[in-house]
């Protein structure tokens, strides 16, 4: 039976009710989709027993209207939980999370000063705060993230070796929709028209996938593929596109093995993000 806590306290005590048991923990922000059930689906394949937090969480938004416009449905979400086999879920408030007393942040220094660091300051701050704190409360052995957030992920890794967490970071491959489009819980706030031409991010990663397979190895080229594509598409709007090293995310002039093909982009004003890794 799944099992709803909002406090600290009553989370743990049901976390160590067994402490034999393996657990592994999915952190999100809610308004869950088919990517976080495969996360989901993956924890409970590996462990005993599985968590799941949801949380918007505040310190992660740079953007107080960004906070406000994340969709929400506490319930929907419940039900999707239970029904994919989770025991223990955690929903607290943003208080409990951030009391007013708070004063500890968590910032992992250098490679959050790119791509998604870069145009969101203050970004990574708050998602490592909140995933540190989300690993003293569950302290699970294995944590599920998905390669949608790239640069996420390897926050989250760097993290994790800085600070000696006692986990294992396993990362989950994006999970799309028919068309290409990535799941996001941001999809949701796409008007029909819009949600048709946010196909532009996957159509412009491929294309420039297939141009790199075909020899194209200039990174300036494939920026120039992808941006031709997104600008082409009514109602975009470009934050960034990038063709960067997969760990330092640094730009690349010419890709000569792996390279992260990767973009943000506002579709009729939704900020969403994709990537490709080419590896
Ligand atoms: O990827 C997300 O949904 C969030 O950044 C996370 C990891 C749950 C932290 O708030």
């Amino acid at each position: 039976m799944m099992e709803v806590f909002q406090t600290v306290d009553d989370l743990r005590q049901a976390r160590w009710e067994n402490p034999t048991k393996i657990w592994g923990l999915v952190p999100t922000m809610g308004f869950l989709h088919a990517g976080h059930l495969r996360l989901v689906e993956q924890a409970c394949e590996q462990n005993d027993r599985v968590g799941v937090s949801i949380f918007v969480n505040p310190a992660q938004f740079n953007n107080p209207n960004d906070l406000e416009k994340y969709p929400r449905n506490l319930e929907q979400d419940l039900d999707m939980l239970k029904q994919a086999g989770v025991d223990l879920v955690w929903t607290p408030t943003p208080q409990m999370v951030y009391p007013a007393s708070y004063q500890t942040y968590v910032d992992v220094e250098q490679i959050t000063q790119k791509l998604e660091g870069a145009t969101r300051p203050g970004h990574f701050r708050g998602v490592a705060t909140v995933v540190s704190k989300l690993f003293n409360v569950f302290q699970p052995t294995r944590a599920y993230f998905g390669q949608k957030d790239a640069q996420q992920l390897a926050v989250i890794k760097q993290m994790v070796e800085d600070l000696n967490f006692n986990l294992e970071i396993v990362a989950c491959p994006t999970v799309r929709e028919s068309d290409g489009l990535a799941m996001s819980s941001r999809n949701a706030n796409l008007s029909p028209t819009a949600r048709q031409n946010a196909i532009c991010l996957y159509k412009a990663l491929t294309a420039a996938k297939d141009a790199l397979l075909s020899g194209q190895q200039s990174a300036e080229m494939l920026r120039h593929i992808m941006t031709e594509i997104i600008e082409s598409t009514a109602m975009t709007q470009i934050d960034y596109v990038s063709v960067a090293h997969p760990q330092t995310f640094s730009e690349l002039e010419k890709v000569e093995s792996q390279a992260l093909l990767s973009m943000a982009i506002f579709v009729d004003g939704v900020r969403l993000i994709d990537n490709i890794l080419i590896d």
